[in-house]
């Protein structure tokens, strides 16, 4: 069996560099690598409608930003298929017969659910299309035969719907569908990367988050307020690495080369950690290390940006493509699944035979 890498994300915001290093960097390697069959990424907007519904241009707003943030992060519509899921119809389509095989009370359990329910304060009043998006996502997944999704953890409790869907599924029509397994992030800082506050989520609302779109400058100002070790008051005074995000963010980032390259009084992260805990290094020389380690990724993702924000309608056309050859996958992914539950009756040669004779016996 091939190799089908499919991954998507909510269009409700810009990306950041959170999203960067938690998967945004994995799927450009993985890209390259070119170790599959194909790839798919998109842009969940029918999912970003079930708590957005009553704001469809803020949806409408975040494609092309994340559409930009895709290309300028090297995604490359030649090696992988970028499309918009509403623009696939056969995605509500399979959702519609998965949700036969799934019972209120098993979505109920989902943990990322009830979590999600709890922050946006539905309560008694979840939108019931809320309430069945994690079967949408497991439609996204197998419509497209993915046995690849790489992603955070927090949807490893989705991709176990989409197993046991998978599995009903199969058992109950014939094997059609495919189990997909979660490719989860390096270990590490890249995990969950905290905004620049030291809060454990980096969050539009909070304005903690450094965008992958923001200037130089932008960067820098972020940078340099950056939460680091309330304790380290003089510089002589011992420096805590943990929760200062100046490290967590190196942890994140920085590589032997940006020492090389940037700071050769230090071999790697790790002589720069020492000389931090012992005391005697300041903040600022941190925050200018960490600044030129985030711009050297940054820089050329903002040139990219620069030359596909010259053209907008080629990046919507990028995006058209891609979901026109998203859906001919879907199409032939809908009619095998028809088939398989034998609701392809104008192609069911069989059937319209065995019910004529049927009826022509009566008739006699
Ligand atoms: N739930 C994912 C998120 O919130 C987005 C998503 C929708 C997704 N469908 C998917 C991710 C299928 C992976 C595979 O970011």
């Amino acid at each position: 069996m091939g190799k089908v890498i499919l991954t998507g994300d909510r269009p409700t915001g810009r990306l950041h560099v959170g999203h960067y290093v938690g998967s945004l960097r994995r799927r450009v390697e993985l890209q390259n690598e070119g170790d599959y069959d194909r790839m798919y990424v998109f842009m969940a907007d029918v999912q970003a409608l079930t708590d957005n519904a009553d704001n469809p241009e803020k949806i409408r707003q975040n494609i092309i930003e994340v559409a930009l943030d895709y290309l300028a992060a090297g995604l490359d519509p030649e090696k992988c298929t970028l499309f918009i899921q509403s623009q696939i119809p056969e995605l509500s389509e399979l959702t519609t017969y998965l949700m036969n095989l799934i019972t209120v009370s098993r979505v109920q359990r989902n943990p990322t659910v009830k979590t999600e329910i709890k922050m946006r304060n539905f309560e008694a009043n979840i939108p019931l299309g809320f309430f069945c998006y994690p079967v949408s996502q497991a439609a996204d997944i197998t419509l497209f035969k993915a046995n690849i999704v790489p992603a955070g953890e927090d949807q490893e409790p989705m991709l176990e719907v989409t197993r046991e869907l998978v599995n009903r599924f199969n058992n109950t029509y014939g094997p059609v569908l495919v189990e997909p397994s979660i490719m989860l992030p390096p270990e590490g800082a890249c995990r969950r990367l905290p905004g620049i506050d030291g809060k454990a989520k980096m969050s539009k609302s909070l304005g903690n988050c450094i965008y992958l779109s923001e200037t130089a400058d932008e960067v820098w100002q972020k940078v340099r307020s950056m939460y680091t070790d309330p304790e380290h008051v003089n510089l002589n005074d011992p420096g805590h690495v943990e929760g200062n995000m100046v490290f967590t963010y190196l942890d994140a980032f920085s590589t032997d080369q940006d020492f090389a390259d940037f700071w050769p009084e230090y071999k790697n992260l790790d002589e720069l950690k020492d000389h931090y805990r012992r005391g005697g290094l300041g903040d600022m020389k941190c925050k200018k290390f960490l600044n030129k380690v985030l711009n050297r990724t940054l820089e050329p993702m903002r040139e990219r940006r620069h030359e596909f924000e010259k053209d907008i309608p080629e990046v919507y056309n990028i995006l058209k493509k891609g979901t026109e050859s998203a859906r001919e996958v879907a199409a032939c992914t809908i009619d095998e699944v028809r088939h398989a539950m034998r609701i392809d009756y104008f192609n069911d040669a069989e059937l319209i035979a065995e019910q004529a004779e049927r009826f022509a016996s009566k008739q006699q």
